[in-house]
């Protein structure tokens, strides 16, 4: 069941989420040559707790950090540890931010240095396919015309779509319905409602669309090792469009 969501709701999910914009921003100015996806969390842990809020990933469903930091051909769900990030890597780093009763989510790839032409273009292709799955979002789209639209893109730029993880709804719990996957059939699904509130998060595959889990039980990773790349936002369905709270 899809929880539509008031205006006082709206205003409280604010915080969190403008909490996960600002950490965010705040992890990928500490990325660099040298330093470790542990560092990474300590450091957005601190400053998500330092703005009053919880950093909600740590203990869901027993996942064991404050973030998830997803190196290369790592999906989702890296776990951060003493892995030393190295000029030529790009990293996902996704968090969410507990306040007031709300969920915020939101996720961004970064480069370590200087990538390659590869890499460097699945991390802006990445972000491409959340406008294209935004540009013809309002009240009344179908759910479904949201992977269609990231489905298109990625597959006309030489890359895949990951099946296994989708975006979701959000709001007092960290993921609500309705699952929002990143492919799909255009003019399909439910018809999205004015209040309804969404993580949208292409994770894009260089290379094949098979994904695996690492023995950690949490790690996603490409089968052919190829990188992968997330970008994620929540935002609040509109009668006229989206309004994004993440960014
Ligand atoms: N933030 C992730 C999402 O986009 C969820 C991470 S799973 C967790 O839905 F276990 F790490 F929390
Ligand atoms: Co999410």
């Amino acid at each position: 069941m899809i929880i539509v969501k008031t205006e006082q709701e709206i205003d409280v999910l604010r915080e969190p989420c403008a909490i996960v914009r600002d950490t965010l921003a705040y992890v990928g100015s500490l990325v660099r040559p040298g330093v470790t996806t542990q560092e990474l969390n300590d450091r957005a842990e601190a400053y998500i707790r330092s703005r009053g809020a919880i950093p909600s990933c740590l203990g869901y469903c027993g996942y064991p950090a404050g973030i998830c930091a997803s190196v290369n051909e790592e999906v989702v769900h890296g776990i951060p540890g003493p892995r030393v990030l190295r000029e030529g890597d790009i990293v996902s780093i996704d968090l969410c931010a507990y306040k007031n009763g709300f969920h915020g989510d939101g996720a961004r790839t970064f480069a370590v240095g200087q990538v390659d032409e590869e890499k460097s273009k699945l991390i802006r292709v990445t972000e491409e396919c959340f406008w294209k799955a935004v540009e013809n979002l309002r009240a009344g789209t179908p759910l479904y015309d949201i992977g269609a639209a990231v489905q298109k893109h990625a597959e006309e730029n030489g890359f895949s779509v990951v099946r296994e993880y989708v975006g979701h709804g959000i709001g007092r719990e960290m993921h609500e319905d309705p699952s929002v996957p990143n492919y799909g059939k255009r003019g399909t699904g439910v018809r999205l409602r004015a209040g309804t509130v969404l993580c949208i998060e292409p994770m894009i595959l260089a290379g094949d669309r098979r994904v695996r889990v690492l023995a950690d039980g949490w790690t996603a990773v490409t089968q052919d090792k190829r990188p992968a790349a997330h970008y994620e936002n929540t935002l609040v369905v509109r009668e006229d469009g989206v309004e994004i709270l993440t960014l």
